[in-house]
């Protein structure tokens, strides 16, 4: 039995109701959060409510102009200044940008979310085979990885898919999103390297230094559906969080609901055609020492719906080697002592997931006291 509060409790009277066997319930159904769509659902089940009280709802700064910064990455070739300038500024100081030119095909782009979306609408009969909450899978299809863990469920369901660094027979992956799976891992590796090349260069290491570290090794692919929500109000799409791997490139569509923390506030990153969303994770501001950062961002549910995206995550996940991960040491000195402590990638997986989206920054774990 946990405490928790009633739906519809504008009051915050604390009342308990046995979460665990709804979460299971839910879990059980293995027809995620579309399948409570499709039942017809006008009011949320309370395990999606979101706690009432939220620190950062409470604290609400002024108003900045501010806008997420746009790299053109047209002029890629000739690695100008202006280029890695704007990395460096948006890697450093946001943490999170778009980028066009990037030399995806746009049909590619649109036949990826169209492949994800077409996944999420399959049949749930068809869809459940894929099921599972087995970590060591390499293919799957679920909704809320933390979802005993978490205080609140999001509105989400994601097909998760292990790309690399083994390649994935084509065969495991469903046949509606298989083939275009396929070209938008290559294309979205290929783009990757690029940037994990300009991001070395922005911090002032030599162009290959991130790859050397194998931080473009393995990289994983989750195509989430937000389906229409009735009450958007009441809960999220997704929790705040920074991603728990190097570097992620985010492929959205129009409908909107991501948002990225910048001191202290909420701001939307606008649908850009054409454009990746690109984030720095927290695995890199831990190896750059503070120098990227891993901004925190999250997704409002909507009434307007379904939503769908694409995210890459650049991370060995389940082929973590002994590697150590540690700030880089050519970018420490007495005025810049390393911040974190070292780790493996695994262990910060472990971490991060046995903490579930709990609002709080996993970098804190690692952090070394002053
Ligand atoms: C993620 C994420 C944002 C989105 O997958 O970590 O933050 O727009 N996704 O779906
Ligand atoms: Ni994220």
């Amino acid at each position: 039995m946990a405490a928790s509060f009633t739906r519809d409790s504008g009051t915050q009277t604390p009342t308990t109701y046995d979460r665990f066997q709804e979460l299971k319930a839910f879990d059980d159904s293995k027809s995620g959060v579309k399948g409570l769509v499709d039942a017809g659902i006008t009011k949320i089940p309370r395990i999606f409510c979101r706690p009432k009280v939220e620190d950062h709802d409470s604290v609400k700064p002024i108003p900045t102009q501010f806008t997420i910064p746009v790299i053109d990455l047209e002029n890629i070739k000739t690695w100008s200044d202006e280029v890695v300038e704007g990395i460096r500024k948006a890697g450093g100081e946001v943490g999170f940008f778009q980028v066009v030119n990037h030399g995806v095909p746009q049909s590619v782009l649109e036949e990826m979310l169209a492949a994800a979306r077409g996944f999420h609408e399959l049949p749930t009969e068809v869809k459940k085979s894929y099921y599972t909450r087995e970590k060591t899978k390499k293919v799957i299809y679920g909704s809320n990885f933390d979802l005993y863990e978490s205080r609140f469920a999001n509105w989400r369901d994601t097909l998760f898919c292990v790309m690399g660094p083994e390649p994935l027979h084509p065969q495991q992956l469903p046949l509606v999103c298989r083939d275009i799976t396929m070209e938008y891992s290559k294309q979205i590796h290929k783009l990757g390297t690029t940037l994990f090349k300009l991001l070395s260069k922005a911090i002032g290491l030599t162009p290959d230094h991130l790859i050397g570290l194998d931080c473009s090794k393995g990289h994983c692919l989750l195509s989430h559906y937000y389906p229409a929500c009735p009450e958007p109000e009441l809960t999220l799409g997704t929790t705040k969080h920074s991603d728990p791997d190097f570097l992620t490139i985010l492929l959205q569509d129009h409908i909107g609901g991501l948002q990225v923390s910048h001191q202290n506030q909420w701001f939307d990153v606008p649908f850009l055609p054409g454009a990746l969303v690109v984030n720095i994770g927290s695995l890199l501001q831990l190896i750059s020492n503070d120098k990227l950062k891993s901004a925190e961002h999250q997704v409002l549910a909507n009434e307007k719906g379904p939503r769908v995206s694409v995210a890459c995550f650049f991370t060995p996940h389940l082929y973590p080697s002994t590697r150590i991960y540690g700030p880089i040491k050519e970018l420490l000195s007495k005025e810049n002592p390393p911040l974190y402590r070292e780790t493996t990638v695994e262990d910060f997986i472990s971490y991060y997931d046995s903490k579930g989206l709990d609002e709080k920054s996993a970098l804190a774990h690692f952090k070394l006291q002053p």
